[in-house]
């Protein structure tokens, strides 16, 4: 499929969303039957892996990919499950009845993680018989429940509308409970993000466990589980609140607590197209598709690739370039990734139906740099719909949109078939399940699908976050010769050290004395500043300045020696 691309990024606006739209016409049935031969039990390319279990791909060696992942099964079946309930495939059934059938044992097997109440839900992976997955991997998780439970409950939400509530009570509810409980009370440890690399906390996964709890506490209201919504509820609003703070002051959207890299990564863009909510508009509190904190975001995230692959060199800034996963990525030497190019034209198809459904543009001082890629002078303000200017930007980011759907065509091979990484050629697993999801979710929303509500519209963060996200234990150690009577306490710019208050500072113990010593629980990730004082006959005295000032690792346990100054 390349030359007829090639030749064609020259051709008038018409002819471009042409070829587009012929690609995508010719790509999505192979992509199809591609993902379904990755099926167990009949698909052509799964042989051995269980009714409803979906292969990675049916790559065995470099990379061996063919177990069974909770996310890439979760987003498939999301996505054959979206088709089947909004009637685009009528054939899907007894498919997404084998994966509520797959659900059932796999939540049950006992893995490295734990047993289904002790933590085994977070389990990234299994093997294709439904046996579990023993050798050492990053774990867990935590995206994993979140999403099964959402795509679970899409297919709830569809069969109570065809009366059929016993099945959802009966059959479907316990699998979902599961999942939304394990969210519930899990979103707050930290977590391998999606690409199994940083154990922190990470924007993908804080964003669909929300919309999963969102979801949960819907569905268990309409089935009157009453005894579990409020708890959904104020879990989600932590979470909500939690979300905010992957929003960075250099206007982008820092992917992982962790990981200690740039922090531009599709993490953030395939969390925008798969927290979706059509109803709530450019909402940037769940950070929409044409919300201006992920428009921003698209563009840094973009903008990280530019000179990074030679595919893309020379293709200049405002067009289409290939991306991947991030951009200091080095698996596989670091590749563009089929299903992270597609996503940018899906955020974008996104924003563009809701544009056109509310019939206006807003551009704010933080989308304003995106914009300005196909209206060098646009001001902030908002555009309707009648204007010139909404026109304008409507058919450049239409057309931008199309230009990342270009190059994966222009990098698929002529039997359609779509690996996870291109650099020219395919690389790494070849016919990777996620891909042709990502495919097809792609095609919907340049068709105007739009997927069903999941309750984002009108969120307001609450004012202040009753939990903040992943904690660690930190251990205060300072050397310090004391009087009889007289105590060491640590107080800093942290609640938890009592905000430099020295009435509630903490107090350390002096077992191994000179050196005082507490340990505590402080926010992960988090740099804050901090005084040890001495306390005698109510007298406080503070160490000599300046502040001492420190970053609490993102996970496990930390510790400082200090000596009192
Ligand atoms: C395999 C993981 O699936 C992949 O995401 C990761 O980049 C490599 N291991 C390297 O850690
Ligand atoms: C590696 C990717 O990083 C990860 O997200 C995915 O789940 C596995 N490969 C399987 O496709």
């Amino acid at each position: 499929m390349r030359s007829c691309i090639c030749s064609l990024l020259l051709a008038s606006g018409l002819a471009w969303s042409q070829s587009v739209s012929s690609f995508i016409n010719s790509e999505v049935p192979v992509a199809k039957a591609n993902l379904l031969a990755n099926i167990g039990p009949s698909g052509s390319q799964s042989q051995g892996a269980f009714a409803g279990v979906v292969i990675a791909s049916p790559s065995t060696v470099n990379p061996d990919y063919l177990f069974s992942w909770t996310r890439d099964s979760a987003l498939v079946f999301g996505e054959l499950i979206n088709e089947f309930t909004s009637g685009r495939d009528t054939t899907l059934r007894s498919q997404i009845d084998n994966y509520v059938g797959s659900t059932q044992q796999i939540q049950q097997i006992p893995n490295p993680s734990g047993t289904v109440t002790t933590g085994g839900l977070g389990e990234p992976k299994f093997n294709i018989n439904e046996t579990a997955f023993t050798e050492p991997w990053g774990r867990p998780q935590r995206d994993g429940p979140a999403l099964r439970a959402s795509a679970l409950i899409l297919w709830a939400d569809f069969l109570l509308s065809e009366n059929n509530a016993s099945y959802v009570v009966n059959t479907l509810w316990p699998l979902i409970q599961l999942d939304i409980d394990y969210v519930a009370g899990n979103w707050n440890q930290s977590t391998f993000d999606l690409w199994e690399e940083v154990d922190s906390s990470s924007f993908f996964t804080t964003a669909v466990q929300h919309r999963s709890l969102r979801l949960g506490s819907s569905l268990a209201s309409a089935i009157g589980q009453t005894s579990v919504v409020s708890g959904y509820t104020s879990q989600a609003a932590n979470i909500l609140c939690f979300l905010q703070s992957y929003w960075n002051t250099a206007g982008f959207i820092t992917a992982n607590t962790g990981g200690g890299r740039s922090g531009k990564d599709s993490n953030t863009i395939l969390t925008s197209i798969h927290t979706f909510d059509a109803s709530a508009g450019c909402d940037a509190a769940t950070f929409q598709p044409c919300s201006d904190k992920a428009l921003a975001n698209l563009l840094t995230y973009v903008n990280s690739f530019q000179g990074l692959y030679t595919i893309n060199s020379g293709i200049p800034s405002g067009q289409a370039i290939a991306t991947g996963r991030y951009p200091e990525d080095v698996y596989f030497n670091g590749n563009p990734w089929y299903l992270t190019t597609l996503a940018v034209a899906e955020q974008l198809y996104d924003a563009l139906i809701v544009w056109n459904q509310q019939g206006s543009i807003t551009v704010t001082s933080i989308s304003q740099p995106f914009f300005s890629l196909f209206f060098p002078s646009i001001a902030t303000g908002t555009y309707t719909s009648s204007s010139s200017t909404f026109a304008t930007l409507v058919n450049a980011i239409q057309i931008y949109a199309d230009g990342f759907v270009a190059i994966v065509a222009e990098f698929t091979p002529l039997n359609g078939g779509l690996s996870e990484q291109f650099v020219g050629t395919p690389v790494s697993a070849n016919d990777l399940t996620w891909s042709y999801a990502a495919m097809l979710s792609v095609a919907g929303a340049r068709n105007g699908f739009i997927p069903p509500s999941w309750g984002a519209e009108g969120l307001t963060v609450p004012s202040t976050c009753q939990r903040q996200g992943p904690t660690v234990s930190f251990t205060f150690n300072v050397q310090a010769t004391t009087v009889f009577g007289e105590n060491i306490f640590v107080t800093g710019s942290l609640n938890e050290l009592a905000n430099w208050s020295p009435a509630g500072a903490v107090p350390l113990s002096a077992a191994d004395y000179p050196i005082w010593s507490v340990t505590t629980t402080l926010p992960a990730n988090t740099n804050f500043q901090y005084k040890y004082i001495r306390i005698f006959n109510g007298v406080v005295t503070w160490e000599s300045d300046p502040n001492l000032s420190l970053t609490t690792p993102a996970n496990g346990t930390g510790e400082v020696n200090d000596v009192w100054r």
